[in-house]
């Protein structure tokens, strides 16, 4: 499956021909200048929680393509009332099957209101189930024991985890994160884009080869095959 980074926690993927973006926070990155969310017209935008920095230019980027909106029902709500109608909205422990494969939204520890101050629902991750490969993309969260339970049902090829610590699990927790999900391929998420996530990239890829694991991090607007 390929899957382009596009910074922070923003990364899109391509499957049966179907773009997914997820969690898009671009033009106030200052790190990702260089990606214009102009070009960018998915068919699907995935959001995690409320958060500025994950839904920063979910409008924009849905409105200029009519990309259906998927998360959890107040998110999807609130932006019915800004205007963008076409959103699927979902709860935690549940999935639904759309054109390239299925989603389940799975939880998260975190929090999530919306930039206006909105009660965000709960934050969650994802768990995509396709003909073209499984993932999961845990959203932020803590090291949570309810993800040995993706371990336990879904063979996933990848997964994208937060690795910046401070606001989510820190390198040491997604190696365990990795383990009970029982997936060594991670492209590793929300790191080095404020003050308060700055990580040593040598060292963080370092650990994950002594457990046995690849940690991906790529540069912002990179592709990689996983
Ligand atoms: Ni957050
Ligand atoms: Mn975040």
């Amino acid at each position: 499956m390929k899957i382009r980074f596009l910074g922070h926690a923003c990364f899109e993927v391509v499957i049966k021909g179907k773009n997914i973006l997820f969690d898009p926070f671009i033009s106030p990155n200052e790190k990702a200048k260089h990606i214009d969310i102009n070009t960018l017209k998915p068919d699907y935008i995935l959001i995690s929680h409320g958060h500025e920095d994950h839904v920063a230019d979910v409008l924009n980027i849905a409105q200029s393509c009519n990309a259906k909106l998927v998360s959890n029902f107040e998110i999807i709500s609130w932006f019915g009332n800004k205007g963008h109608e076409n959103g699927h909205p979902m709860n935690h422990g549940g999935k639904w099957t759309f054109d390239f494969g299925s989603v389940k939204y799975v939880n998260a520890v975190h929090s999530s209101a919306l930039p206006d101050g909105s009660y965000g629902g709960n934050p969650g991750g994802f768990v995509i189930t396709s003909d073209e490969g499984n993932f999961y993309f845990a959203g932020d969260t803590a090291l949570t024991y309810d993800m040995k339970l993706i371990g336990n049902t879904t063979k996933l090829d990848f997964a994208v985890l937060p690795i910046g610590d401070n606001f989510t699990m820190d390198v040491d927790d997604a190696i365990i994160a990795a383990e009970f999900i029982k997936c060594d391929n991670i492209l590793g998420v929300h790191y080095d884009t404020f003050g308060f996530i700055e990580i040593n990239k040598s060292e963080a890829k370092e650990k994950f080869k002594k457990a046995g694991k690849t940690l991906h991090l790529l540069e912002i607007g990179e592709t990689t095959e996983l």
